[in-house]
């Protein structure tokens, strides 16, 4: 028998070896033990959802992450390894997955969610956060809610957890807005979603949905966008302090920087496809950021990818690190468990602002 004991956040658990599945998988030997605990959940809109979630950008995604077909099954030990440690939220979109493997992010979880050989109970806990392009042809609120029926039928399920829309039109053609508002607003209703989310809303643009759909009687759950230490800045700080006084919980997509901000690129180890290119640019502006969670994460025992997203967490919001192997699944879930002080926050913060160079935005990011 294990016993653990561990911080006021977690709860302690007194676990079998023999019931942890990792351990008897091909994966044992594996540098960073997952922690033996169930982390405690937070809640989010209807949801009590683990402190951090998973994205599944890259599952299905040639281009930008490099995705085979073979990676499926590491995929799947990755999705139950998560599961097993208590991570309920996955997030994916309708997007995810390029040529002809368009869709498969969502068509991979809805298979990994079936195929799960853990308890009932633990499975119909999984909250499924999905994202639905802003196509130019998706002009009506119904081609959302036809979007939505897609998305269900590829994940397999009855209903999804969060809709989100993973990006306003505001910026470029605004008449369209309208349409993806009340896209959410139908889906919400016919009960394809539990609750609905938005994505790459700034400040501005999450007030005025979040009025329109409180009049039409629909909670707006969360509010997802990129937030890690390499988009420090007065947009990141101002979408925090809004969500807060929404009460709308933040989700923080790229909280690794792309994988920046695990200390294994530097400017001659760059990843293969386009990360390159941007890693090129940004890498050589990154030593004081770099260093201080390096140093940081030395000093406790921890990881650098561990560093970075508990800070995420102290920011409170829900990381959800993309993930591609059962070693980083691992590495990430020890993220959990523990917190920075807030000492050691306060020095992240200021070596980011001493680092010349910042995450590029996203492109459809609205005030
Ligand atoms: N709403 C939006 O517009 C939007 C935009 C972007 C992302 N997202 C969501 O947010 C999720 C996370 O963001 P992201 O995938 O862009 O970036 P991220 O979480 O900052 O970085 C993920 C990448 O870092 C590497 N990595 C992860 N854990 C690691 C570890 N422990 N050690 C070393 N490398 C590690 C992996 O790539 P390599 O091994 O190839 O380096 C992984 O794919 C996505 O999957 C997606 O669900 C949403």
């Amino acid at each position: 028998m294990t016993t653990v004991t561990m911080s006021c956040s977690f709860v302690p658990l007194i676990l079998n070896q023999s019931s942890l599945p990792f351990l008897s998988s091909p994966f044992k030997s594996l540098k960073f033990p997952a922690p033996f605990w169930s982390p405690q959940k937070v809640k989010m809109g209807p949801f009590t959802v683990s402190p951090m979630g998973f994205g599944t950008w890259a599952w299905g995604n040639q281009l930008l992450w490099g995705y085979q077909q073979s990676m499926d099954s590491e995929l799947q030990q990755t999705f139950n390894l998560a599961v097993d440690n208590g991570i309920n939220l996955f997030d994916t979109a309708d997007s995810y997955g390029t040529g002809r493997f368009n869709g498969q992010s969502e068509k991979l979880l809805g298979k990994f969610i079936r195929e799960f050989e853990g308890k009932k109970r633990i499975r119909d806990d999984i909250v499924i956060a999905t994202k639905f392009a802003a196509y130019p042809w998706r002009l009506t609120p119904g081609q959302f809610v036809k979007a939505c029926k897609a998305s269900l039928d590829r994940l397999q399920i009855e209903q999804i957890g969060i809709g989100q829309l993973h990006w306003s039109t505001a910026n470029y053609a605004p008449p369209q807005e309208r349409a993806l508002w009340d896209g959410l607003v139908a889906m919400y209703e016919k009960g394809f979603v539990q609750a609905v989310g938005v994505s790459n809303y700034g400040p501005k643009q999450l007030v005025k949905i979040h009025d329109y759909l409180k009049a039409r009687g629909v909670p707006l759950c969360s509010a997802q966008v990129q937030f890690s230490l390499l988009s420090l800045g007065e947009n990141q700080l101002e979408i925090m302090n809004i969500s807060e006084t929404l009460g709308i919980r933040l989700i923080s997509y790229s909280p690794l920087g792309l994988g920046m901000l695990t200390g294994k690129y530097t400017p001659s180890s760059l990843p293969s496809g386009p990360r390159a290119l941007l890693f090129k640019q940004i890498l050589p502006g990154l030593d004081p950021l770099l260093g201080s969670i390096r140093e940081i994460a030395q000093k406790r025992r921890k990881t650098m990818a561990q560093v970075a997203i508990n800070w995420c967490i102290c920011k409170g919001t829900i990381p959800i690190p993309g993930v591609k192997t059962v070693k980083q699944a691992e590495e990430n879930l020890g993220a959990l468990g523990w917190r920075l002080s807030s000492d050691e926050v306060l020095r992240l913060e200021y070596s980011a602002r001493e680092s010349p160079q910042r995450m590029i935005q996203n492109i459809f990011q609205t005030r």
